[in-house]
C-alpha cells in the first residue's frame, strides 16, 4: 500500500490552473511519545503542512488530511481533489505526518530499533491526531477559530485512520472521508489475489492467464537451482529468499492493477512471449522496490531520512497489529501457491522475532476495537475502486449511517476519487465527487446552524 509513488509514473497529471496551491511545512513540537502512560511526558517533533490561501476563518472548515506509512509529502501532487474541496469550502488544509515515518521520529535516528518500535500503533497514531488537533485549536494556530468544524480525510491505511478517528473522536470531527479505507483487519487475505484475477479478467481471459503464467514462470525459475540465482539477480534481488522473491514478484504486478494500471499492463503483455513479458515487467518495476520484501533489508534498523518508502515500520505494523497477509487462494491464484500463511509467519519472525518470538497479529483484537467492516458511525463516507483488491477489507455498500460508494469505471483502483479531477474521468467517478461535496456541505451547514 505504501507504493503510491510507483504509479504516479503512469498517471498523466494535468493540473488545472485553479487547483494550484502553496503549502508550508511546520513542526508540532509537543507530541507525546506515549499517550497511554500518563506519567511519561516525553515529546517528539511531528511534521505537518498547511495550505491556507483558501481559508476564511469566519465560515470555513478545516480539512484534516491524514498521512500514512510513507514519508509524507504534504499534498500529494497527483491527488488534488482535496484542493478542489478546499476552494469549495474556504477550507484550511492541515496534513499531519504519521509517527515513525518521514521525519516524525519519536526517538530520532534510533527510532527504528527493536526496542523503540513499541510506540508504533494505530491507537497511538489516532491519539496523535487528537492531541495535535486540540493544540491547534486551543492555541488558535493558523487563524483557526474554535467554531471551525474539522473533517478528516485519508486514503488506504490513513483512510482507515480517518474512519476510526471519526469513530473514536466524534466531538473533534464533524465527518470523515475514508477512501479505500482498510477497516477490516484480515490475517489470511485470499480475496486480495482473487480480486487481481477478477480485475485482470476485465481485460479478457488472456490477460488474466498472462499474469498467472508469469508468476508460474517465476516460480519455475526460482525452484530450479540452475536458474535461481541468475533470475533473482536480473531483478537486483539476490538477497531475497526464494519465497520473498515470489512475494515481491507477484506484488509488483498486483500494485500496477491496484493503482489503476490494468489496461496498460494487459496491453503491454498481449501477444508477447513469456521472456518478453518478463522483460517488459522488469523494465517497469520501481527501482529498489524489492528491498521492501526482503527480511535482509527489513531487519536494518538504521534510520535513513532519504528512504521515501520505509517498509520496516510498515511491516512492523502489519506483523504486530494489522495483518492483511496476501496468501494464494489456490483456485484462480495469481501468486505462487507457496505464498501461504506460514511464509508470512516466518517472515515476521525473521524480522521482528527479537521483539517478540513468533510475533503475529491478532485480527480479532484489531476488529474488536472499531468493529472491522461492521463499524457504524454517522457522517462517514467510504469509497472504493472496483478493481482495487483492498476493497475486500473495506465497506462497499451503505450500512447503518455509512454512505458507501464502489466506483466501477475502467481502472478504478486504490483511492481513485482522491486523484486530481479531470475532464475525461468517467461519469460515475464525477458523480461520486459531487456527492462527497454535497455531503460535506450538509455537514458544515448543520454544524454552523447548530452553534448559532
Ligand atoms: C532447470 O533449468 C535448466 C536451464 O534452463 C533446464 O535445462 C532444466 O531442464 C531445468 N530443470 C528443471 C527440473 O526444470
Amino acid at each position: 500500500m505504501n507504493k503510491f509513488i510507483l504509479i504516479s509514473l503512469s498517471l498523466l497529471c494535468i493540473v488545472a490552473n485553479d487547483l494550484s496551491y502553496n503549502q508550508k511545512m511546520y513542526w508540532f513540537e509537543h507530541q507525546l511519545v506515549d499517550h497511554y502512560d500518563k506519567l511519561n511526558k516525553d515529546v517528539f517533533h511531528q511534521r505537518y503542512w498547511v495550505v491556507e490561501e483558501n481559508f476564511i476563518p469566519e465560515t470555513g472548515v478545516i480539512l484534516f488530511q491524514i498521512c500514512g506509512e510513507y514519508t509524507c509529502p504534504g499534498i500529494m501532487e497527483e491527488r488534488l481533489f482535496i484542493i478542489q474541496l478546499a476552494k469549495e469550502f474556504n477550507a484550511l488544509i492541515i496534513i499531519l505526518e504519521h509517527r515513525y515515518y518521514g521525519k516524525s521520529m519519536p526517538f530520532g535516528s534510533e527510532s527504528l530499533r527493536d526496542e523503540n518500535l513499541k510506540y508504533l500503533s494505530t491507537r497511538q497514531a489516532l491519539d496523535d491526531l487528537a492531541y495535535f488537533q486540540r493544540f491547534m485549536v486551543l492555541n488558535k494556530k493558523h487563524g483557526i477559530k474554535s467554531q471551525n468544524p474539522w473533517i478528516a480525510i485519508g486514503g488506504s491505511y490513513p483512510g482507515a485512520l480517518a474512519a476510526w478517528y471519526r469513530y473514536q473522536y466524534p466531538h473533534l470531527v464533524i465527518g470523515a472521508l475514508a477512501s479505500s479505507a482498510v477497516v477490516e483487519s484480515i490475517t489470511d487475505f485470499k480475496m486480495f489475489d482473487t480480486q487481481i484475477y477478477l480485475s485482470a479478467l476485465k481485460s479478457g481471459s488472456e490477460c488474466a492467464s498472462d499474469i498467472q503464467n508469469m508468476n508460474k514462470y517465476a516460480e519455475q525459475q526460482i525452484l530450479n537451482e540452475t536458474t535461481r540465482e541468475q533470475f533473482k539477480r536480473s531483478f537486483g534481488a539476490e538477497k531475497l529468499t526464494d519465497l520473498e522473491f515470489l512475494f515481491f514478484f507477484a506484488d509488483a504486478q498486483l500494485l500496477i492493477i491496484q493503482y489503476g494500471g490494468r489496461t496498460e499492463l494487459c496491453m503491454q503483455l498481449e501477444g508477447k512471449n513469456i521472456e518478453d513479458q518478463i522483460e517488459y515487467f522488469r523494465s517497469v518495476i520501481e527501482e529498489d522496490s524489492y528491498k521492501e520484501y526482503g527480511s535482509y533489508y527489513l531487519k536494518n534498523d538504521e534510520y535513513d531520512e532519504n528512504n521515501l518508502s520505509p517498509s520496516r515500520q510498515w511491516m512492523y505494523q502489519c506483523c504486530s497489529e494489522l495483518g492483511w497477509w496476501q496468501t494464494s487462494p489456490l483456485e484462480n491464484t495469481v501468486r505462487s501457491s507457496l505464498i501461504d500463511l506460514q511464509f508470512y509467519r516466518d517472515f515476521c519472525n525473521n524480522i521482528f522475532g527479537g521483539i517478540k518470538p513468533n510475533i503475529f497479529p491478532d485480527d480479532q483484537l484489531a476488529n474488536a476495537r472499531f468493529g472491522g467492516n461492521n463499524l457504524n458511525i454517522d457522517n462517514l463516507i467510504m469509497t472504493n475502486g472496483n478493481e482495487d483488491p483492498w476493497k475486500w477489507s473495506s465497506v462497499l455498500v451503505n450500512q447503518g449511517s455509512i454512505l458507501a460508494f464502489e466506483i466501477n469505471c475502467d481502472n478504478s483502483g486504490h483511492c481513485v476519487e482522491l486523484y486530481t479531477p479531470k475532464e475525461e474521468d468517467c461519469e460515475q467517478l464525477k458523480q461520486v465527487r459531487i456527492q462527497i461535496i454535497q455531503q460535506f456541505r450538509q455537514w458544515i451547514q448543520n454544524h454552523y446552524s447548530s452553534i448559532q
